[in-house]
């Protein structure tokens, strides 16, 4: 890195304007009163799309100043509507600063690219979302969080995006350094898109874990499931250590059908809920790894993983008094209809 590059992480206002009062507020209303220092003699209530590419110089001196002056120089090296983000979830992380990258896998290489030497140990699950590293939180004894905001976080299946939090802010330096000089920064569009998305994230979270814990448990009770992954429940083999790390356990469950087959049956017949790859918007969607996202190269390696044609299932839809969804399928010749 070089000794010159000085660059401030975004600054989250509400801290200045709840002052003590702040570091009291529920995590979810902390969320809700963050954002980016507004500009001078402007602050509108929501951060707007700045869109410009590039920002004015008022003295050849100012460019000479630590950070050229301002956060804001061109768009590539730092954005108002994108720093918003940031802002918000470092909060969320309680980290020491976080940037956003045009996609998760973005966010994913960025960390790589810039930790990892030659002869670095790599530890991860198999099989793994092609080239992806799961990072615990620093809370737990790690310096780096990382998250594909193209799920959850955006939440409406509008946007890819991925987000990296440091502990430390020299490491948020040379990520940022990196990032300004490989040009992986996110669009102020999918920024906004992002700012929208976090505002409804907790609610979203407490439906749809409560959901998922419903559906698990028609699932597991269900004669044509053969196993449901959930670690929400009681069977899977981590429970008892999620429950210690989770308030909830979030929205996606795997489950086993007994052979690829009935699986692929199963995700072609379904009605309401979609048949397609991701997660984390407001469908309730429907995957088969082994056919889809994961490869079929990869699970059927003899020497690789032993992973079962499972099928993995993201849960939104509401239910409501008399009203259930209905998952119809056909599992061999019999009809299957699992309602929750
Ligand atoms: C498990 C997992 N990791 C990483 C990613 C990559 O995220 P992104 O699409 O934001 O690059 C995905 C995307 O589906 C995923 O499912």
């Amino acid at each position: 890195m070089s000794k010159d590059f000085d660059w401030p992480v975004g600054y989250n206002d509400a801290k200045e304007r709840l002052g003590e009062r702040f570091s009291r507020l529920h995590l979810d209303t902390k969320i809700l009163a963050s954002h980016a220092k507004p500009l001078p003699n402007a602050d509108p209530v929501v951060v707007p799309i700045y869109h410009s590419s590039t920002y004015r110089f008022k003295t050849i001196a100012q460019f000479d100043e630590a950070n050229h002056g301002s956060n804001f120089v061109y768009r590539r090296c730092g954005n108002p509507t994108t720093e918003n983000v940031e802002v918000v979830i470092n909060e969320i992380e309680g980290g020491a600063g976080s940037l956003l990258y045009n996609s998760g896998l973005a966010a994913i290489n960025a960390v790589f690219w810039e930790f990892l030497g030659a002869g670095t140990h790599l530890i991860c699950m198999s099989p793994i979302y092609r080239p992806t590293l799961q990072i615990q939180q620093w809370r737990l004894g790690a310096d780096i969080s990382l998250h594909s905001c193209s799920k959850y976080i955006g939440g409406h299946t509008d946007v890819i995006a991925g987000v990296v939090t440091v502990a430390n802010y020299d490491n948020w330096k040379r990520l940022k350094l990196q990032q300004l000089t490989t040009g992986s920064s996110l669009s102020p569009y999918d920024a906004a898109l992002l700012t929208r998305g976090l505002k409804t994230l907790a609610l979203r979270m407490k439906q749809i874990s409560e959901n998922a814990l419903e559906i698990a448990k028609f699932l597991e009770s269900h004669l044509k499931v053969t196993r449901v992954y959930y670690p929400g429940l009681e069977s899977h083999p981590q429970h008892k250590y999620a429950k210690e790390v989770m308030n909830k356990f979030s929205g996606m469950i795997a489950f086993d059908v007994g052979s690829a087959e009935n699986a692929i049956k199963l995700v072609e017949s379904l009605k309401l809920i979609v048949h397609a790859v991701s997660l984390g918007g407001t469908e309730s969607l429907i995957e088969h790894p082994l056919s889809m996202s994961h490869g079929k190269q990869l699970l059927r390696d003899e020497n690789g993983p032993s992973v079962a044609p499972g099928l993995e299932i993201q849960c939104w839809h509401r239910k409501r008094r008399g009203y259930h969804w209905r998952l119809e399928a056909s599992l061999g010749s019999a009809r299957m209809v699992i309602r929750c």
